[in-house]
């Protein structure tokens, strides 16, 4: 346990953006398996790295001011602080919760279905910013200049990647718009782009 009451709010902050980084691991690693974009896959595959390299360095800051990292994967429940405990069955819930809208379009086109994906990213982005964002600014308030810098270097490379997903989220709306809507329908400028492929899926 930390020493100080400044130091336990800054590790009960930090946990909660740990378990965040250890949920997104899991649900970009799964997103990559639904993308067919290569531009959106090396994205996808940069920012999974620095979501693994976010984890260990905020476990890193957990443990340096005597708190207990929150681990996702545990060996079982002996043995377990009730704290990681928790932790770890609000994590497996919303695993599951984050699974079902995917159920949900399972059966819908792949760029719908990339749309989906897209949108739930640009979404946990903007849960990691505000997260972050009262880290660093509690942390500086009190002094704690270590964490509020690490703080700041995570938000550079969320920021970064909430950028990237505004402008491929537009880009695979349009695309689909050519998946669902038919060519005779579409008065807008989609129907002067190409189809970025055919209807037909099962080729790809
Ligand atoms: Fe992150
Ligand atoms: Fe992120």
């Amino acid at each position: 346990m930390p020493e100080t009451v400044r130091d336990t709010k800054i590790v009960e902050l930090l946990n909660e953006a740990y378990g965040k980084e250890q949920q997104l691991t899991v649900a970009l690693e799964q997103h990559l398996q639904a993308t067919t974009r290569p531009d959106y896959e090396k994205r996808l595959t940069d920012h999974l790295k620095e979501t693994k390299a976010h984890a260990k360095a905020v476990s890193k800051r957990i443990t340096q001011l005597g708190g207990t990292p929150a681990e996702v994967s545990l060996p079982g429940p002996e043995g377990v602080s009730k704290a990681a405990q928790g932790m770890q069955d609000m994590l497996a819930k919303a695993k599951a919760a984050a699974q079902a809208p995917l159920d949900v379009v399972r059966g819908a086109g792949e760029q719908a279905r990339m749309v989906h994906n897209a949108r739930v990213e640009l979404e946990e982005e903007a849960h990691e910013i505000a997260t972050y964002t009262v880290i660093d600014s509690l942390a500086t308030a009190v002094g704690d200049s270590e964490t509020a810098q690490l703080a700041r270097n995570i938000l550079r490379e969320e920021e970064r990647m909430q950028k990237y997903l505004v402008g491929v989220l537009r880009e695979l709306s349009v695309d689909m718009a050519h998946d669902e809507i038919p060519v005779s329908e579409i008065n807008g400028p989609a129907a002067r782009r190409a189809a970025p492929r055919q209807k037909t899926t099962s080729t790809r």
